[in-house]
């Protein structure tokens, strides 16, 4: 089966190559000819785990192919996918559809045989409408059905989400759309993935309200931390102990910083703007997107306590492991570490900062941070170390060589990666997220 994919970022490329892998025929089509040429060459415009090796194998097969040319990547595509951009709209926090709806268009003028056009990108409810009515207008003679098929992929681990999906959602209004989906999607349905067959526009909104339920439950346990730290508590405990109730379920309950990425800040902002505009606003999303708004500014005023308080702070040296919004990704996007830094730096606190993928992107967005070879180079003479990132290289520090290295022994873990009493142990002051110990208890 010949699949177009229009869009090679991360969303497009990771399903591209997934689908290539499956053993369909697949062209991946972008408007970007460095990024294409790049790809030719092998090189991936994005780090994603596995994605490299991926690519290069279905390329040597002849599988999976890349052009700038739109019209000449869809000639006999049965299935075309749309997987542009859709950042957030300036100003209003709606999501942005230019790149889909001029995809649409083009694929309109350019399609010279009956095909399904699927909309993976995350778009609002209702976008699949427009996308028919772009193609329709540009007075295409073919039979197009639109389809939904939202993306669930997780950064870092987007290929074995696509490879092994907890399910696939397919939103069609007809049997020509349904039917071809099956076939694209059959390698999976044979390894048992289920799919969910809706109707268009409640797959667009069960793509948001996914995002929007795990952004709740992070947040949900966030604050939950905060009252362990307060009532002589431990999160985490709590989150065992909520998570065993299979109607809870463990997953997502991991207290931190606050949520970044390029999908859950985002997609919150565009479900409420949908919500608000459809007349039935979601108070609880509303609440979340301003919890963790706040969360993100407060976790630099705990470093700031780390070091004294603020008057004590100032002029005092903080080291920041791990910068991207989760581990195994160079995204920057949304990371709560951009507040941290923003915040120490606003009290007159030095920072420095060790990242092992995501230092390039972040230096732009902390100027004023000094960025480091090593996490331990970044350690020496921080009057506190504070982990943002739970990067596994972060996991298994040499504590003495901190110490030593370190202008005070004060580490500050915002990812609960160390063990409290092992870390005092080893003659630190200690403080993390929701976990009440001797100090954070007081
Ligand atoms: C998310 C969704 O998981 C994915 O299905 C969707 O398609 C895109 O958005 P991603 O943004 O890559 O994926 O990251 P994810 O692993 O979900 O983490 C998002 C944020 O939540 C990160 O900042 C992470 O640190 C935070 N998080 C996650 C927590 O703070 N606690 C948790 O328990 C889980």
């Amino acid at each position: 089966m010949k699949i177009a994919v229009a869009g090679s970022g991360y969303v497009g490329l990771v399903s591209g190559a997934c689908f290539a892998d499956f053993g369909h025929d697949v062209v991946c089509v972008d408007k970007d000819q460095s990024k294409i040429d790049r790809l030719h060459d092998g090189v991936m415009p994005i780090y994603e785990p596995g994605l490299d090796a991926l690519v290069e194998t279905n390329v040597k097969a002849g599988r999976l192919t890349f052009t700038t040319d739109l019209a000449e990547g869809i000639r006999g595509a049965a299935a075309i996918f749309i997987a542009v951009g859709t950042p957030s709209r300036r100003g209003d926090g709606h999501a942005d559809l230019t790149y889909v709806h001029a995809v649409a268009r083009e694929v309109g003028e350019a399609l010279a045989h009956d095909c399904v056009v699927v909309t993976k990108s995350t778009v609002p409810v209702g976008t699949g409408d427009e996308v028919e009515r772009i193609i329709a207008d540009t007075g295409c003679a073919h039979r197009v059905s639109v389809v939904s098929n939202p993306e669930f992929l997780r950064e870092g681990a987007a290929i074995g989400d696509f490879k092994r999906p907890d399910r696939i959602v397919i939103g069609a209004e007809d049997d020509f759309g349904r039917e071809t989906m099956r076939q694209v999607y059959r390698p999976l349905h044979l390894n048992q993935s289920p799919i969910l067959f809706t109707n268009r526009r409640t797959s667009e909104l069960i793509k948001y309200a996914a995002n929007a339920f795990l952004a709740t439950k992070i947040t949900f346990i966030n604050e939950m931390a905060d009252l362990c730290e307060k009532v002589g508590a431990d999160v985490q405990d709590v989150s065992r102990g909520i998570g065993m109730d299979g109607r809870i379920g463990p997953k997502f309950l991991h207290a931190g910083p606050g949520y970044g990425g390029s999908c859950f800040p985002k997609d919150t902002l565009a479900l409420l703007k949908t919500a608000e505009d459809a007349g039935a606003p979601s108070r609880i999303v509303e609440a979340v997107v301003k919890v963790n708004d706040t969360r993100k500014r407060a976790m630099g005023r705990k470093v700031l306590d780390a070091l004294g308080g603020p008057e004590a702070a100032r002029g005092k040296t903080a080291a920041l492991l791990g910068l991207t919004f989760k581990p195994n990704t160079d995204d920057m996007r949304d990371s709560p570490a951009i507040a941290v830094a923003q915040a120490l730096g606003d009290a007159g606190v030095e920072v420095k900062a060790y990242d092992p993928e995501g230092m390039e992107l972040a230096a732009p967005l902390m100027p004023a941070v000094t960025m480091c070879k090593s996490a331990y180079d970044a350690i020496e003479g921080a009057d506190a170390v504070v982990i943002v990132t739970e990067w596994d290289a972060f996991r298994a520090l040499d504590l003495a060589r901190v110490k030593d290295l370190a202008n005070a022994p004060v580490l500050v873990d915002l990812r609960n990666v160390y063990r409290p009493d092992e870390v005092r142990a080893a003659g630190f002051e200690y403080s993390s997220i929701g976990r009440a110990g001797p100090k954070e208890a007081s």
